[in-house]
């Protein structure tokens, strides 16, 4: 990657990878880009696209003159949930115009999916890296068709995509767009402002969770692997930590002993949750491209309390 051109980037990835990829690839070599009107954050290269616009990538692409697309734009699981039509026109025409973007220029393309891409027929321990595939919400649907598609213009046109598949990401930077681990990351912050939390996933309901430096660290190494080793080039399982909320809780009275958790289960959230696995079986990351987590769940919690606590 030399010129890149990340969409969606003022959302919870794009908000600290922007600053990551300006640190390694140098400030004038990003080009950032969301729905709103300008970055007051970001002190780069900006533009306003609206990926729902049929021509409006290309025309930014073409403009620097990028080598790399990172398509982050998207609608997560449960604002998708509440808005299926908007979801599915955000998330697959946001996408197939990244894709023709990339077809036109002939440039690299990287596309995050999901551990929403698994449903309840999935074996939800230590997934495997190929396995059913039936997810239940919309947003499952829009990332597994996403991997779908990304294969496709990868086998029919030469394109060089490439996807991870992410599991629930926990920052202090930007909030999450409106998903269903973001539980994890508010109990964080509440944490921090009172002490207390009230989680709206249920006990003992494990998912994949992985702190965002290693998310970012992960989507830099696996674009610039070798991409003839790259076997499963859209959708490599990735995870550091399977956790539930009472293992959060845990993890966070190590360092605010008063900290309390209740539950206040949401039905819609928590039925996603159950359709996702507890654990991923990340070993073709690993094998393929050394993909290596750094945090474990107290690691993560050290480093979040610490920066929460500069930040509130
Ligand atoms: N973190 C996402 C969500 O909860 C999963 O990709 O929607």
């Amino acid at each position: 990657m030399k010129k890149i051109l990340v969409t969606g980037a003022l959302g919870q990835i794009g908000t600290e990878l922007t600053t990551k990829l300006r640190q390694v690839y140098g400030n004038t070599n990003v080009i950032s880009s969301d729905i709103h009107e300008y970055d007051e954050n970001q002190d780069g290269l900006y533009e306003t696209i609206d990926v729902t616009n049929e021509k409006k990538i290309y025309e930014v692409a073409n403009k620097y003159q990028v080598d790399t697309i990172i398509h982050l734009a998207a609608l997560l699981s449960a604002r998708a949930e509440a808005s299926p039509q908007l979801a599915w026109n955000l998330n697959m025409n946001g996408l197939l115009n990244a894709l023709e973007a990339a077809k036109e220029l002939q440039v690299k393309l990287f596309v995050p999916s999901s551990i929403a891409t698994f449903g309840l027929t999935t074996p939800l321990d230590q997934t495997p890296q190929i396995t059913v595939q039936r997810p239940t919400t919309m947003y499952g649907i829009n990332k597994l068709a996403g991997e779908l598609l990304c294969d496709y213009y990868h086998l029919r046109y030469g394109l060089d995509t490439r996807g991870i598949r992410l599991p629930g990401l926990i920052s202090y930077a930007a909030p999450p767009g409106g998903g269903t681990t973001d539980y994890a990351v508010e109990m964080y912050y509440e944490a921090v402002k009172k002490q207390t939390y009230t989680s709206f996933i249920g006990e003992n309901t494990h998912m994949d969770m992985m702190y965002m430096p290693d998310a970012l660290d992960a989507i830099i190494q696996m674009m610039e692997a070798d991409g003839n080793r790259l076997k499963y080039r859209n959708a490599y399982n990735i995870s550091a930590v399977s956790a539930a909320p009472e293992d959060f809780a845990k993890s966070i009275q190590t360092y605010i002993p008063e900290f309390t958790l209740q539950y206040e289960v949401d039905p819609v959230r928590q039925q996603i949750a159950e359709s996702w696995p507890n654990s991923l079986d990340y070993t073709a990351a690993m094998e393929d491209w050394g993909f290596q987590p750094t945090y474990n769940l107290d690691m993560m919690t050290k480093d979040m309390l610490d920066n929460l606590r500069i930040k509130l």
